[in-house]
């Protein structure tokens, strides 16, 4: 059992609340003591095939479906589940407690802290939001742009991270520019290249880039640390990353990235509870960013992160439920996972170099690509593929068209080879 899972030093601290903090605690123990038990017998190895089936056996999902969709929305294992359900059970026996007592947000501490480990920041650098979405909009609400000043980033960057600079653009006075990402040459693009993309985008009044980690439809790593040195010295004042895809699935070093501000969404691949997302914000650009949300007299904020997350009322079950997908996800080992996802590429990406009727349309490079793979089938329109695939096999992908052209595999740990290699014949066999 992993000590990350700092929800129950937690819990010994709202012990020392008193009275006032007791009745929840007998019940809360429990729930982390289930929690425990269960990460104790995971043992995840990357290589064991029986090790991935219990894994497997942790999950709710339908066996009806093949789920390769974990880049949409994860799915939570069952014993994060379990806990996220006594928590909320916990909330209901004391609902004001719920509302207005501190033991809640002295566990919120306990996972944020959990988050700053893996993300390797200070825990005061992260607030615990909703979601990328959420973060990207605090940004382009509260950044200090003026006319004249543009925003940058490139047409493979999700709307989550787009929308609210281009709505807000017109009434804040600044700009907004997308240049065009290469797509269909995915699979070829080097780091060097990469890089290259992006600085030469870099225009005199660019002062904002926007990047994804992990983009959505072929699931390029981008070299953050990279092209955020190299933007800087262009002029480049903010960058801000979209780590939607990132974090749960790739190692991520916030501390060395070089970035202002990182937003994220971890019900997708730590598998937490939905509607729940983290972000950071450097110390150097809290100054300048005011918070969007107020319900506390701005005398009382205190610089951190927290700040902007003044929401008042808010699912604080889920946010302790946070704290314990972190821990499962610890308990599986960050370098067993790290093997596994790259298992799954590797046997997806033989398969399809090996048929005619299938085309590889993601990085070619390992240090460049994730478990989000964009695979053609030659001569069938993706889109009517996805719906086509879900009602014979019971798989679920997702489509994209245009000049991609593809569907994106985005399978999880527990994603058996036989489902894999099921999935694959069957779009083997629908080629051309
Ligand atoms: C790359 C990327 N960025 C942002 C988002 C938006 O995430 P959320 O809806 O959790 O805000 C997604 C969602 O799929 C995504 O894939």
């Amino acid at each position: 059992m992993t000590d990350t899972c700092s929800s129950r030093r937690g819990f010994l601290k709202a012990l020392a609340m008193g009275a006032v903090g007791a009745p929840i605690l007998g019940r809360a123990q429990a729930l982390e003591a289930a929690l425990t038990s269960s990460l104790d017998g995971l043992s995840f190895r990357a290589d064991s095939v029986s090790a991935v089936r219990r894994l497997r056996d942790q999950y709710l999902l339908s066996p009806d479906l093949i789920y390769l969709n974990h880049a949409s929305i994860g799915t939570v294992p069952r014993p994060v589940v379990d806990a996220h359900i006594g928590y909320l059970e916990l909330c209901e026996t004391h609902p004001s407690l719920y509302v207005w007592g501190d033991v809640w947000r002295v566990l919120a501490e306990g996972v944020r802290a959990q988050a700053a480990a893996l993300l390797k920041c200070e825990a005061d650098d992260l607030a615990i939001t909703h979601n990328t979405t959420e973060g990207f909009n605090v940004l382009a609400h509260g950044l200090p742009l003026s006319a004249g000043d543009e925003v940058l980033f490139s047409s493979i960057n999700h709307a989550g991270a787009a929308v609210a600079w281009d709505t807000l653009a017109e009434r804040r006075g600044f700009t907004v520019r997308r240049f065009p990402f290469p797509v269909e040459r995915g699979a070829e693009l080097t780091q060097e290249e990469l890089v290259a993309l992006h600085v030469q985008a870099v225009r005199p009044e660019t002062r904002v880039l926007v990047i994804p980690h992990v983009d959505n439809m072929i699931g390029l790593r981008h070299p953050v640390r990279e092209i955020a040195a190299a933007v800087r010295d262009r002029g480049v004042e903010y960058v801000f990353v979209d780590g939607a895809q990132s974090v749960g699935m790739i190692p991520v070093d916030i501390g060395s990235a070089g970035v202002d501000a990182y937003a994220m969404s971890p019900h997708k691949w730590v598998q937490s509870p939905k509607g729940l997302g983290l972000l950071y914000v450097s110390e150097a650009l809290r100054s300048q960013l005011p918070r969007m949300w107020h319900k506390t007299a701005e005398s009382r904020m205190d610089g951190t992160a927290r700040d902007y997350e003044d929401y008042s009322t808010r699912a604080w079950p889920a946010v302790v439920a946070l704290g314990d997908a972190l821990a499962f996800q610890a308990a599986l080992g960050a370098a067993e996972k790290d093997r596994r996802y790259r298992a799954l590429w590797r046997r997806v990406r033989d398969r399809v170099d090996s048929e005619a009727s299938l085309a590889w349309r993601s990085p070619v490079t390992w240090s460049l690509s994730s478990v989000i793979m964009a695979v053609e089938v030659v001569g069938r329109p993706a889109p009517e593929l996805g719906p086509e695939l879900l009602e014979t096999e019971g798989a679920v992908v997702r489509s994209f068209g245009g000049g991609l052209n593809s569907l994106r595999v985005s399978p999880n740990l527990m994603t058996s080879e036989e489902e894999l290699d099921r999935f694959l014949d069957a779009l083997a066999a629908r080629g051309a």
